[in-house]
């Protein structure tokens, strides 16, 4: 037992295809605790695949604080704090949505949600480091900027 073989993670492996030691879960992997059961609130859309025109997350005080904190990190950086979208890609000549547009307004929040969690066109998915709650919370916050408070 003093000495035994044992792989380190970034090493080579012989015995994989891919030759990694370090395997990605298998697809569909589901860490424990974090197994997702609401459909609404991961999809942000109802039963018959419609998105769902509010946010299951109700906007208080709380949690639009916690949206406005969160868009001040993971969107300000391109749509500006006030939303209108002239930050750094717009800067260099990337079109970015202005979150006043009436387009958006009329947007359904569970479309609104979509969108940050897949991306569109040139915006990256942001499921990776926001949380689904995050998430919500962001859309419940745009809405009262859009409101323009
Ligand atoms: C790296 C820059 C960047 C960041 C960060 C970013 N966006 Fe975007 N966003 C874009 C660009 C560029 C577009 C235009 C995409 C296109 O039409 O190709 C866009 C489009 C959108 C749209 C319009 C979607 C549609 O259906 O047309 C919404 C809504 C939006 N972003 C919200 C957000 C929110 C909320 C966040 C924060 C979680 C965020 N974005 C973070 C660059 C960014």
């Amino acid at each position: 037992m003093d000495s035994q073989p044992k792989y380190k993670t970034q090493s080579a492996n012989e015995f994989f295809y891919d030759r990694m030691t370090l395997q990605p879960p298998v697809p569909g992997t589901v860490a424990i605790g974090e197994l997702q059961t609401d459909d609404v609130l991961v999809t942000g859309k109802d039963p018959e695949g419609n998105f769902v025109a509010t946010s299951p997350l109700e906007a208080t005080p709380g949690i639009i604080a916690r949206g406005a904190d969160r868009y001040g990190i993971y969107c300000a950086p391109c749509h500006r704090a006030s939303g209108d979208g002239q930050g750094i890609l717009f800067k260099r000549g990337v079109p970015t949505a202005n979150l006043h547009d009436e387009r958006l307004r009329a947007m359904p929040d569970g479309e609104l949600f979509q969108a940050i969690s897949n991306g569109v066109g040139l915006m990256p998915s942001y499921a990776y480091p926001i949380s689904v709650e995050d998430r919500w919370a962001i859309v419940v916050y745009v809405r009262e900027l859009q409101k323009g408070r």
